[in-house]
């Protein structure tokens, strides 16, 4: 696969989770990463992960854009 544009997270409050899809037939959870507010996380699209799930505020810095998702309902 072509080498695909980073992605960047930036948490914006605590227990922000990066979900990782995974790439094929089945679309499955394979990785889940858990940021505080004011982490960040640097990532890619790859042969193993299609897709990518975002739990929490943050701000996701995309090729298309800057993407801000809203905090969880509690
Ligand atoms: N091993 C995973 C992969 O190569 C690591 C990974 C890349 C990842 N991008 C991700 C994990 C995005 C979670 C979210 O695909």
């Amino acid at each position: 696969m072509a080498q695909q544009d980073y992605i960047v997270i930036e948490a914006e409050e605590d227990g922000v989770h990066v979900i990782g899809l995974t790439r094929g037939t089945d679309t499955k959870f394979h990785h889940s990463e858990k940021l505080d507010a004011g982490e960040v996380m640097i990532a890619q699209f790859t042969e193993h992960t299609s897709a990518m799930k975002i739990r929490g505020k943050a701000k996701i810095h995309t090729a298309n854009g800057i993407i801000e998702s809203a905090a969880k309902a509690k």
